[in-house]
């Protein structure tokens, strides 16, 4: 018996072709008597659903409805992509507005789709927006109680006084949180998953006048304060693998930033 969440081939529409079969990494199908047939239990990566002409094979597992590949909304220009990746930048400057829900939908619909080690899908994103100033005050509360304490700090001490005090000198000189009006956290089992959802999150974001800051003091932080990991409940077997600040772009680039060549070595 097939399981309700294994792959389903309709067998109307299979017309035997092993286009499935042969691009099933885990060797789950083979043909019968013209038909593709599902042997056991798989990891649901989709490719038979992705590779059949006629649309035979599903996974009722997902609500995701798949779309049909058009050269005209699919494929950019080598050209395009390439000064896409080069002109993104690190943006440290937001208007003061929240993220829309519909522009939110769209960069977890980005991160959703990126692969995951074993195809675990087990990345989980935690947007703050609406609690972000209660979140703000929990972690410069518990970065205050640490530098009085004199406890171990999550960054070094002269990083972290050097904010403190200019915080304590202007409130909304705030280095961490940047007032930007959104943070998005990705907790992931290997750390690559997030990084590869935040990368496609960025290049979304960045579709939709949305910058990114990749922040990786405050990530440091909240990984390493309680409260914060109570707030998330943090407490399976995702670590804590990425931190976005996020917000409408208040600093617009003209051109590319030089870059040091990368070091390649050909063997
Ligand atoms: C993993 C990671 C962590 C980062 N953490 C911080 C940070 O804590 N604060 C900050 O201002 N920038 C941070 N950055 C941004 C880098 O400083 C930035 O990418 C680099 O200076 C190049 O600038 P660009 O991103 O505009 O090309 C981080 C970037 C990465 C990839």
């Amino acid at each position: 018996m097939t399981l309700k969440t294994d792959v389903i081939i309709d067998h109307e529409l299979c017309t035997g072709c092993g286009a499935c079969v042969r691009d099933c990494s885990k060797l789950n199908l083979e043909l019968r008597d013209g038909k593709a047939v599902v042997l056991s239990s798989c990891f649901k990566c989709g490719h038979c659903v992705a590779i059949c002409p006629e649309g035979a094979p599903s996974l009722p597992c997902y609500a995701d409805v798949p779309v049909e590949y058009d050269p005209a909304t699919f494929d950019l220009p080598t050209e395009n992509i390439i000064n896409s990746v080069k002109f993104r930048r690190s943006i440290r400057a937001f208007k003061d507005e929240p993220i829309s829900m519909e522009h939110l939908r769209l960069l977890i619909e980005a991160g959703g789709h990126m692969p995951t080690a074993k195809n675990t899908q087990m990345n989980r994103f935690d947007f703050v927006q609406d609690s972000l100033p209660e979140f703000r005050e929990l972690i410069w509360s518990w970065l205050e109680d640490v530098y009085e304490t004199d406890r171990i700090m999550p960054i070094p001490v002269d990083v972290l006084s050097g904010f403190i005090a200019r915080k304590r000198t202007d409130p909304k000189d705030d280095y961490f949180f940047r007032n930007a009006p959104a943070v998005l956290f990705i907790e992931s089992v290997d750390p690559l998953d997030a990084g590869l959802a935040a990368a496609s999150i960025e290049m979304v974001a960045r579709s939709l006048g949305i910058g990114v800051l990749y922040n990786g003091f405050l990530q440091r932080i909240v990984a390493a304060c309680p409260q914060a990991r109570a707030y998330f409940d943090m407490s399976d077997e995702r670590g804590l693998n990425a931190c976005m600040l996020l917000g409408y772009q208040a600093r617009h680039y003209v051109r590319t930033a030089p870059r040091r060549y990368p070091s390649v070595i050909l063997r």
